[in-house]
């Protein structure tokens, strides 16, 4: 990306192609949820299966699990988000709008006015952000649950069946991937902040005292998964230390990595922390259940420090797809084009006939049958050549494989590289080498 869009030209590129569609649209919307399209699940599960594989599958230290969105209430009182998981919030006395007070900026005078109408506003005064439910038929305070505002919870909860089942020894990680919900004041900017969102988080466990190095060298291979793998390039992103008094209420240390937004400029989109050994202290004192770790070199029962790079998985879709986002005059047209990284790609290789004529269409259908078990395959034969080129550039498919009259004769066909606009003619019977040479990781 080297010119910035707007964030009107993502979100209709989102509809129109369908990766993202407002949530419940048909009746107006819900604010801060949104569904996911063909496209859209393609390229978020991607994200997530690139996550996993350099979190838990490459790591011999670092192993999965999956935990339930409601957990026992008592949980989120340990951990502190009953107390103290919210945002500072006023109301417009005038046209009744709601704001994060954080989001405001004071007027000349140093006083706080409604950004919309200049209103004057209510005190401000904090709001969990935790969604409530109720279990079972009677809705009172003894049936009260909470939707998790984050999936760590489940990480520390379990340590000591995991640690038992998986005779671990530290450091080792737990690794999760999950919907996490969030009842955020002011959701906006598109998928960047939403109310229901995924979240992808590991709890790294270490000795107290090698907490330091660790979380340096887990900043260092975060922001190289972000460069390295996903391709986002270096100069859209930056580390940013937060300072003592932004720290939540568990961290000694955090840095979030920050990507450049067309409408904010840098904002987070993961933050790596040092949670020192508060969770597991809090679960301890809370349930009575030693979380300890026995370290054989001391004979001493441990709590472990714990370092945790913690990201959405939403907001990786929209930086991904920022950034391979590029609009170029090819003669005298522009295209539009997603460089997104192949194994990114939710349309990995398109099948293009020259021409509907039954000639053409049997050998086409060969190759996407050959094609399809491999790779995500398209078929697609309506209009022209360079339109459906055009198509497949907008939407990112690294490869177009074209059947034409000559592949009836040579049983050849020709395959046209995305970025490079080139082409190259490859034999049938060595198409699924080729494509897996162009495709790496896929
Ligand atoms: N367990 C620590 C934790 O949840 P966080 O900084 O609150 O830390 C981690 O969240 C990541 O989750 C953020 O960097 C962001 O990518 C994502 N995230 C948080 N709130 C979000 C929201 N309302 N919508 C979308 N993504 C969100």
């Amino acid at each position: 990306m080297t010119e910035k869009h707007s964030m009107d030209t993502f979100v209709s590129l989102c509809k129109q192609r369908g990766f993202v569609f407002p949530g419940s649209e048909i009746y107006g919307g819900i604010g801060g949820f949104w569904d996911y399209g063909p496209l859209g699940v393609e390229l978020k599960n991607n994200i997530k299966r690139s996550w996993w594989r350099y979190m838990v599958q490459e790591r011999d230290d670092v192993v999965g699990i999956e935990t339930a969105i409601v957990m026992n209430p008592k949980v989120w009182e340990a951990s502190g988000h009953v107390q103290t998981f919210a945002d500072p919030m006023v109301d417009c006395k005038q046209c009744k709008h709601r704001f994060r007070t954080d989001d405001l900026k004071p007027d000349d005078k140093g006083t706080l006015k409604c950004p919309d109408c200049g209103g004057e506003l209510t005190e401000s005064r904090m709001f969990n952000l935790m969604f409530k439910t109720f279990i079972g038929p009677v809705a009172d305070d003894a049936s009260v649950a909470y939707l998790r505002p984050e999936t760590a919870q489940g990480m520390f909860v379990n340590f000591d069946n995991v640690l038992t089942t998986t005779r671990r020894k530290l450091p080792f990680g737990i690794a999760q991937i999950g919907r996490s919900f969030r009842n955020e004041i002011t959701p906006g900017n598109f998928i960047f902040r939403d109310r229901e969102f995924e979240q992808m988080e590991m709890e790294y466990f270490v000795m107290p005292g090698a907490d330091e190095t660790a979380h340096d060298e887990m900043i260092e291979a975060r922001m190289s998964w972000w460069t390295d793998t996903l391709g986002v390039a270096k100069e859209h992103l930056k580390l940013r230390e937060h300072a003592k008094e932004e720290l939540s209420h568990y961290s000694k240390r955090t840095v979030d990595i920050e990507y450049d937004f067309p409408f904010a400029g840098f904002a987070e989109i993961e933050g790596i922390a040092n949670r020192t050994d508060f969770d597991l202290k809090a679960h301890e004192a809370a349930s009575g259940k030693k979380l300890r770790y026995f370290d054989e070199a001391s004979n001493e029962q441990i709590v472990p420090f714990v370092i945790e790079p913690a990201m959405g998985v939403d907001r990786c879709f929209l930086t991904v797809l920022i950034d391979s986002y590029a609009e170029e005059q090819v003669k005298d047209e522009t295209r539009t084009v997603l460089r997104f990284a192949p194994h990114l790609a939710p349309i990995k290789v398109a099948i293009l006939p020259l021409s509907r004529k039954d000639t053409l269409v049997p050998l086409a259908k060969k190759v996407f049958e050959v094609l399809r078990p491999q790779f995500m395959t398209q078929y697609d034969d309506s209009q022209s050549i360079g339109k459906r080129y055009r198509r497949q550039d907008e939407i990112g498919t690294p490869v177009c494989v074209t059947v034409d009259f000559d592949s009836l004769e040579d049983d050849a066909v020709t395959i046209r590289d995305r970025d490079e606009m080139t082409q190259e003619r490859v034999p049938i019977a060595n198409l699924v080498t080729a494509l897996r040479d162009k495709l790496p990781g896929c």
